[in-house]
């Protein structure tokens, strides 16, 4: 299951299984799911994971593959035998690649797709050399995503109304980087509040820092679920 009545998906960005096991634990009743990220993976692997994974909250694992399509092909095989509910790759890794993962998932898990990261603008865009800006960008990734058999998308809380638009409304959506009204907004660059962002659309909210390195982290979480009227 990787869409529950709660959108909140808390990113448990840490190397040390302990912290991430005792903020998922303060968390749990909060939110709707747990992401585990490249710094947790490089740190911990599998056996990590799979500790994350046996709280028995939907486990996003945002590792990001990009690499030619057998070897993703081979890591998500490997991935889904360890229960988690969402793997992400990277779009910009082709339509091939794209369908070889979804292809080795089966119906283990969801495969989306990662458009344009939350932390580029237009003008690290027009460096990258993408010179349609970051938005047209995730719009143009989506829609071959769709079309590559993906389950949804990664995505920028102000690319979901052009996402939807082009990709329907049974395409989830994972909004990553949303801040409450007055949170740090650290390095996220095009970023809405979790309610702005839920109402334009998106079926997951990814949170990190806000929750995380609150003093208090089930109360920031409780305070996320409130402000999304839950
Ligand atoms: O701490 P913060 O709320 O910024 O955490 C956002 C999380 O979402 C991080 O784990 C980051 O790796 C992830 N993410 C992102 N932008 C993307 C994809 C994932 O910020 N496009």
């Amino acid at each position: 299951m990787t869409t529950t009545a709660n959108p909140v998906y808390v990113a448990l960005d840490t190397p040390d299984v302990k912290t991430a096991l005792a903020i998922a634990k303060a968390v749990a009743p909060h939110v709707g799911g747990l992401k585990v990220g490249l710094e947790f993976t490089m740190a911990n692997g599998p056996e990590g994971i799979k500790a994350i994974v046996a709280l028995g909250k939907p486990v996003f694992l945002d590792v990001k593959l990009h690499d030619i399509p057998t070897t993703v092909a081979g890591a998500v095989k490997a991935l889904v035998g360890l229960g988690v509910s969402i793997i992400n790759v990277h779009t910009a890794g082709g339509q091939a690649m794209m369908r070889a993962a979804k292809d080795a998932a089966g119906d283990k898990a969801k495969i989306i797709g990662v458009t344009v990261l939350t932390s580029l603008d237009d003008s690290d865009m027009d460096l990258i050399g993408y010179a349609e800006g970051a938005t047209m960008q995730a719009l143009r990734l989506a829609h071959l995503a769709r079309a590559s058999g993906l389950d949804g998308v990664v995505c920028g809380a102000t690319d979901l109304t052009g996402v939807r638009a082009a990709c329907g409304p049974d395409f989830l959506t994972v909004v990553p980087g949303s801040r409450p009204l007055g949170a740090d907004v650290n390095d996220q660059k095009r970023f809405m509040t979790p309610d702005a962002a839920r109402k334009a659309g998106a079926d997951i909210l990814i949170l990190g820092r806000p929750v995380t390195a609150a003093a208090d982290p089930a109360a920031a979480a409780r305070a996320v679920a409130a402000s999304l009227g839950l």
